[in-house]
């Protein structure tokens, strides 16, 4: 009986002393992003490094619903869904399309938004790129992970495709002669082309991708409180003003 008891209490301490290794503070609400993609999240704000956006402003309301402080963890977009899944993060809100392949590992929101996959080349490019076939064999810029980065793959050979952490590198090394194109969600791609006028936007029909928050699976009371705060948003048509607010900045 002694055994067992004191093979209880170690048992016990070691649970304890795991759930506080992965959440140090149960008072907030972790949210994992990639900073890197206006105008769903980006460095901004009254400092200037403070991270803004659609996405951030929608964790936060789920947060304050939760009587919890939102902390924002920043990483690379290839890192989120481990995050996700080690406890490091609560909830992945990125401009994470929902694909197959990802919803194998954790569990989505209602989607949010809607994009498409958009073309950026240099001016002078665009007679040669008629139709999705003649994207074949081209030096296609991407950020690494992303949806962007899985139809580049289905186009050109791996030796081909140029993977950066951000589409900002790779609209660099397309204005620096070094890819052909870049492909990019649609939403960042009109923000990229508005603030490079010498590059061609080349509309192409690529699938519809939506975007949803993410949770660990099985985590279906968040999920509630996240399609409970998207719904409200869309119906109050917040949501619209929010998007075109970041747009515009
Ligand atoms: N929608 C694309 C995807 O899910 C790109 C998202 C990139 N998001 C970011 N925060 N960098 O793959």
């Amino acid at each position: 009986m002694k055994h067992l008891l004191c093979f209880l209490s170690v048992v016990f301490v070691f649970f304890c002393c795991a759930a506080c290794g992965e959440k140090k503070d149960s008072d907030a609400l972790v949210v994992g992003t990639n900073a890197e993609f206006p105008p769903f999240e980006m460095r901004g704000g009254a400092n200037g490094n403070e991270i803004i956006g659609f996405d951030m402003d929608v964790a936060r309301e789920i947060a304050a619903k939760n009587g919890k402080k939102l902390i924002i963890e920043d990483m690379k977009f290839d890192a989120l869904i481990l995050a996700l899944n080690s406890g490091k993060v609560d909830m992945v809100f990125a401009g994470m399309t929902v694909t197959p392949e990802r919803a194998k590992n954790v569990d989505f929101s209602i989607p949010y938004y809607k994009v498409t996959q958009i073309v950026l080349l240099k001016q002078g490019d665009e007679a040669k790129i008629k139709n999705i076939d003649d994207l074949k064999g081209k030096k296609i810029a991407v950020a690494l992970g992303t949806t962007g980065d899985s139809v580049a793959s289905t186009l050109t050979p791996a030796d081909k495709i140029i993977r950066f952490d951000s589409v900002f590198e790779a609209i660099l090394e397309l204005k620096n002669s070094k890819a052909d194109l870049v492909l990019t969600d649609e939403a960042l791609g009109e923000i990229l082309h508005a603030r490079n006028p010498d590059l061609v936007r080349i509309d192409l029909p690529f699938e519809d991708e939506y975007y949803a928050a993410a949770v660990k699976k099985g985590n279906q009371s968040l999920l509630d409180q996240i399609n409970a705060s998207l719904t409200s948003l869309k119906n109050t048509g917040e949501m619209e003003i929010l998007l075109e607010r970041y747009f515009s900045e």
